[in-house]
């Protein structure tokens, strides 16, 4: 399926590879993909001698479009732009299995909208592509949390790879922190502040908004959902907590089992004093080894100064990872971004790329 021809770059000439990309979603994240991929054409083609190219689209109200050839990308960002549809054709009608083999896809991109209960349909759509033979990347947290191991399998079994790096922290290397450059490093466990909104409201509360203002205003910044319930109650924290246990701790910790409570019963002014206090409120993420395999929570902490966790502020996120070798490494991001989050989607784009022929993963 990989278009395979000799180009001339500089003085040295040799085969760019191009692979088809299908995207099942094209709203904020699939549309700055898009654009991430358009910017960064020549980077792709010089440096990885890669290029992609859209092959198929399909959205679950605008249609669904493919193209073994390739498809216009300005034309389907144009009509997306302007919430018009993309193909005639339904996707349910067409069906995803003959969608990626009529687009002659190689990699399936997975953006659909997160599902808290069951991570559903998006697994199913990862299923169905590593089956088929594809590749799968994804931005949501859904599959990670509830199916991780089963789809890992899979992806053994049919040497393709399965990579979300942009599900968790919206493209902080998080991920391929662990897999390239944590050998054989045993976590035991981590600290984090993961749900960027949260703590945009927080720091809102801490300046004197009330928790409506504190909402009203992430709203006008685009960062909460018209529903912030699954920020603000901490299931979104959740999953995530879920995601990094399975992939990182290797550990099936269901999301049912992590404890939860979110910010929604806290007091404006209790935030505003604690602040004053210097012992801010945090929507603390936590999972660590037990005897019985990982705990895993998250609730509002208060938090002293010196802590790493206490300095995020806005819409930051900050992960503190304790390893056997390595007992304070931290990583975070203060700029979350649709932009960013494609970004994670692409390094796992050119994590395959970089795999070559065989695409056996250490997870
Ligand atoms: N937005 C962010 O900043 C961000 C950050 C990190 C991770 N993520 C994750 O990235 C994923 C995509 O987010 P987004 O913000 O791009 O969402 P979005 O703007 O709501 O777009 C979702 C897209 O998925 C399509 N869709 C919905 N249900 C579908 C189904 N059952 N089958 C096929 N297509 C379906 C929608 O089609 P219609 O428009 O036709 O309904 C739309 O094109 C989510 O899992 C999210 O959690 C997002």
């Amino acid at each position: 399926m990989y278009n395979s021809q000799p180009t001339l770059i500089g003085r040295s000439r040799f085969s760019m590879k191009t692979y088809n990309l299908f995207f099942i979603g094209f709203g904020t994240i699939g549309r700055a993909l898009a654009h991430l991929l358009q910017e960064k054409q020549s980077i792709l083609q010089a440096g990885y001698a890669a290029s992609f190219q859209l092959t198929g689209v399909a959205t679950r109200r605008h249609g669904c479009a493919w193209n073994p050839a390739g498809l216009d990308m300005d034309g389907i960002l144009r009509m997306a732009d302007a919430d018009g549809r993309i193909g005639k054709r339904s996707y349910e009608e067409a069906g995803l299995e003959t969608l990626l083999k009529d687009s002659q896809a190689d990699i399936l991109v997975e953006i659909t909208p997160t599902d808290r209960e069951n991570g559903e349909p998006a697994a199913s759509h990862i299923r169905t592509a590593l089956r088929g033979g594809r590749h799968a990347v994804t931005a949501n947290k859904g599959p990670v949390a509830y199916a991780y191991r089963e789809l890992r399998d899979l992806a053994r079994q049919a040497d393709r790879r399965f990579l979300f790096e942009a599900a968790v922290m919206d493209g902080t290397p998080v991920f391929s922190l662990q897999r390239e450059t944590l050998p054989a490093a045993g976590i035991i466990g981590f600290r984090a502040i993961l749900n960027s909104t949260t703590n945009y409201l927080l720091t809102r509360m801490e300046k004197g908004m009330d928790f409506e203002e504190a909402v009203a205003a992430a709203q006008a910044v685009g960062i909460a959902e018209t529903d912030p319930l699954a920020d603000v109650e901490g299931w979104d924290a959740v999953l995530k907590v879920a995601a990094l246990v399975n992939v990182m701790m290797d550990f099936p910790l269901a999301p049912a089992a992590i404890t939860r409570q979110g910010i929604g019963m806290l007091d404006p002014a209790a935030v505003r004093r604690a602040r004053a206090e210097d012992r801010p409120f945090k929507l603390v993420c936590r999972a660590v080894r037990t005897p019985n395999g990982v705990a895993g929570s998250v609730r509002p902490e208060q938090l002293s100064t010196d802590d790493p966790l206490a300095s995020v502020s806005g819409t930051g996120t900050m992960l503190c990872i304790e390893t056997d070798s390595l007992p304070g490494l931290i990583i975070g991001g203060t700029a979350p971004s649709p932009k960013t989050t494609a970004y994670g989607l692409l390094a796992d784009l050119l994590a395959i790329v970089r795999a070559g022929p065989s695409q056996r993963s250490p997870f």
